[in-house]
């Protein structure tokens, strides 16, 4: 998607280095950082210079190129692979990008050990865009479908990024707005502003200005009033991790905005390519919930009269602050999982009829 009117994709391999966008430093200030060995990637993750769960997968896949051309030794590599699994807990896509690249190693030469890696992980990036892409095609239907009985904008609300910042391309909640806009369906983006990290209002809202889409930001707590209030026409979130019964996990809040959909009859709608599903994981309980530093909370940044990004303490000097960063909305508040291979019931027998 564009910034600045030019195609970006989030993450590339050039000249034996990574590049992402480091979305740490968006929206203020636009900037490509070089990954140059797995430790970059590592702290790359875990910093969120990137991050959104497809976007965290395809960085580990490339981290293992890294970790090859710094030292090809399998026992480093599998090291390596193991510390980029825990760099962020909840997100399915680290493991599930990790296990497929590492599949590919054993018994090989170790002078085929970088391309086939390389290979694997632009393997990764390649399928996620199209399977984004297939999201976006699947989950225009029921945008066009509340247009055509509505003949009015479609207001949508959605939380956290879940946009092609996210992931390589396209996005997965923001791919069937992307799709309703190039086909000239008028759609308005409720922007849940996402505390403490704001990805919400620094990154969706960004992207979607980027792309000329009508969004207003809101307090995380606006929604509920919206709902009540009819101004909401639909929601759609991403997920980190999907159960196979249509739990989901997915950035913290997420939860109570699907409460109230639900309470407001608002079809709440979950985006998500097949790599966030955990297939192993039965019980919601067992899903590792990131707890991150309490700082994101108390500290929140901006930029200064300088343009300089600054941290600011906004909380009594002396308060503790809890910060988890997921929660799990119930597959019974989920109207419906928009997947790459169509649109289905949030249950086991619902993604077993896409997904055999
Ligand atoms: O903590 P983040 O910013 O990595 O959380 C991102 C989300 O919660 C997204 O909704 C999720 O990863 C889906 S991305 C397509």
């Amino acid at each position: 998607m564009k910034i600045a009117g030019k195609e970006y994709k989030t993450i590339w391999y050039e000249k034996n280095v990574v590049k992402i966008i480091d979305q740490t430093k968006l929206p203020h200030h636009f900037k490509i950082t070089e990954l140059k060995t797995v430790k970059d990637s590592i702290n790359a993750i875990k910093e969120m210079k990137v991050r959104g769960a497809p976007l965290i997968g395809a960085t580990a896949a490339y981290g293992i190129a890294l970790a090859i051309q710094e030292n090809n030794d399998l026992d480093f590599i599998k090291k390596s692979a193991e510390e980029l699994i825990q760099s962020r807990p909840t997100a399915i896509n680290l493991k599930w990008a990790v296990d497929r690249t590492m599949k590919n190693l054993s018994g090989i030469n170790s002078d085929q050990l970088l391309n086939i890696t390389l290979n694997e992980a632009k393997e990764i990036c390649d399928e996620d865009e199209k399977f984004c892409e297939n999201i976006g095609i699947n989950g225009l239907k029921i945008v066009e479908e509340i247009y055509n009985k509505k003949k009015d904008t479609v207001n949508i609300l959605t939380h956290c990024n879940a946009g092609w910042l996210a992931t390589i391309n396209w996005g997965t909640a923001t791919s069937p707005i992307y799709h309703a806009h190039k086909k000239g369906i008028p759609v308005h983006i409720w922007v849940d502003e996402t505390r403490p990290r704001n990805q919400g209002a620094n990154l969706t809202s960004y992207e979607l200005n980027e792309e000329e889409i009508p969004n207003t930001i809101i307090a995380d707590n606006t929604g509920g009033i919206l709902m009540q209030r009819g101004e909401v026409d639909m929601c759609i979130v991403g997920t980190d991790r999907t159960l196979f019964n249509g739990d989901v996990c997915n950035k913290i809040g997420t939860y109570l905005k699907a409460l109230a959909a639900y309470d407001n009859n608002v079809p709440f709608y979950v985006a998500l390519p097949s790599s966030t599903i955990d297939w192993d994981i039965k019980d919601a309980k067992n899903i590792p919930i990131e707890e991150r530093n309490s700082e994101e909370l108390s500290h929140i940044e901006g930029i200064d009269e300088n343009n300089q990004i600054k941290k600011v303490l906004i909380y009594p000097n002396k308060s503790r602050a809890m910060n988890l960063a997921f929660d799990v909305t119930p597959a019974k508040y989920v109207t419906g999982l928009i997947t790459e291979r169509g649109i289905c019931e949030a249950s086991r027998d619902g993604l077993k009829k896409l997904f055999k």
